[in-house]
């Protein structure tokens, strides 16, 4: 037993849960997911998976992404990187719903399959769909040699390390990460110049260091966690590339907290869940200076005005936001595509404490499984 304890205690790095672990791993798994694929002068990424491909994705009548869980986040992220500057369209499916729905898929279509463990059985079923109705099939899996990575036509390994914790966390932002890799490529091809591609790939560089700045914030975070304990429902919300981030910002407090949490779009929040607010219903806004930065901020006046509690993730130097709300996290600055990979470092770490507090288990929460290879 106390051999088991020592093996324990060194695989996880000297943390106590596998999550944290792999939480304060993100710097390196970061890294790891873009050493050797970034050509700085030519503003470019180099992936030895995809080498062949490039042609047919770029033709592609449309790009098909399809996942499950903090994937399908990833996936979504995709659809806005991949429209706006590979200027592609991009459709991002359930792999579940995909599979049954009969879906009009062409051999002019790429159909990228998003899965940390390669085995998911939706994602793999939809997967052997897609490429019986002959679309480019690809894979992008951290486990090496899974079903997933083995069926596909070609794909990219996210090298994110082993995720243990069931609740996924670097795996999704190497996810991200390599989606970004995917994106410089196409856009590159496109109309991105070579400028814009060497600003990626500085932005891309200086990503670890960023997320260190966030991490070293966790005392702080675990304080918010304390005071909102006992809370029952939390709402996430986020526009434009931050509005993935909310839905998995929300995905996370359930998974291991199991407190209920959902994630909006900000602007849907006039649609329906602004009859929620109350102050009994912390409200948790991304919040980054991009295009959608006003809009986000009357938002948040608008839950000011309900008496909403309000956690901002904003960035270093917004001195607006503070001013009229309880809390804020503090990320830096990157480039609008990139800006997902910081924004979703505290919302883990937030629900990584609420759960720790609530005296859960962390690692393997009740009812969910780290691989699910049923339907
Ligand atoms: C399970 C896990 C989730 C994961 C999802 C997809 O539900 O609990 O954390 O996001 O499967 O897994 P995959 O391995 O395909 O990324």
């Amino acid at each position: 037993n106390q051999v088991e304890i020592g093996i324990d205690a060194i695989t996880k790095g000297g943390y106590s849960h596998f999550m944290l672990k792999e939480i304060m791993d993100q710097p390196e798994s970061i890294y790891n997911s873009m050493r050797g694929r970034l050509v700085f002068d030519e503003g470019i990424a180099k992936l030895g998976g995809l080498q062949g491909f490039e042609d047919r994705i770029l033709n592609s009548r449309r790009i098909l992404i399809s996942a499950c869980g903090t994937s399908w986040h990833a996936g979504l992220v995709g659809e806005y990187m991949l429209e706006q500057f590979a200027e592609i369209p991009v459709e991002v499916d359930y792999a579940s719903e995909f599979r049954y729905r009969n879906p009009i898929v062409t051999k002019d279509d790429t159909v990228i399959f998003i899965s940390q463990s390669g085995e998911t059985a939706d994602t793999l079923a939809a997967l052997k769909e897609a490429k019986k109705k002959g679309a480019l099939c690809l894979g992008i899996c951290n486990v090496v040699g899974s079903s997933i990575a083995r069926e596909s036509h070609a794909g990219v390994y996210i090298h994110a390390g082993p995720e243990i914790g069931v609740a996924s966390t670097k795996a999704f932002t190497s996810q991200l990460v390599v989606l970004s890799l995917i994106t410089l490529l196409l856009a590159r091809r496109k109309s991105m110049s070579l400028e814009e591609g060497r600003e990626v790939i500085t932005e891309l560089q200086s990503l670890p260091e960023k997320v260190e700045k966030i991490l070293k914030q966790n005392s702080l975070i675990e304080e918010l966690a304390e005071k909102y304990l006992l809370a029952k429902n939390f709402l996430y919300l986020g526009r434009g590339y931050n509005f993935p981030v909310a839905l998995e910002g929300a995905l996370k407090m359930k998974e291991i907290s199991y407190i209920h949490a959902e994630g909006y779009p900000a602007a849907e929040m006039k649609h329906g869940p602004i009859a929620l607010i109350d102050y009994d219903m912390p409200v948790i806004f991304i919040a980054t200076k991009d295009f959608v930065y006003d809009k986000v901020v009357s938002n948040i006046q608008e839950v000011k005005a309900r008496k909403g509690r309000i956690i901002a993730i904003v960035n270093e130097d917004d001195t607006q936001i503070e001013k009229m709300v309880n809390h804020v996290i503090r990320v830096p600055k990157t480039h609008s595509i990139l800006t997902p990979i910081l924004t979703v470092i505290p919302l883990q770490l937030l629900a990584y404490h609420v759960a720790v507090k609530k005296g859960l288990n962390v690692d393997q929460p009740r009812n969910l499984a780290k691989s699910v290879t049923v339907e």
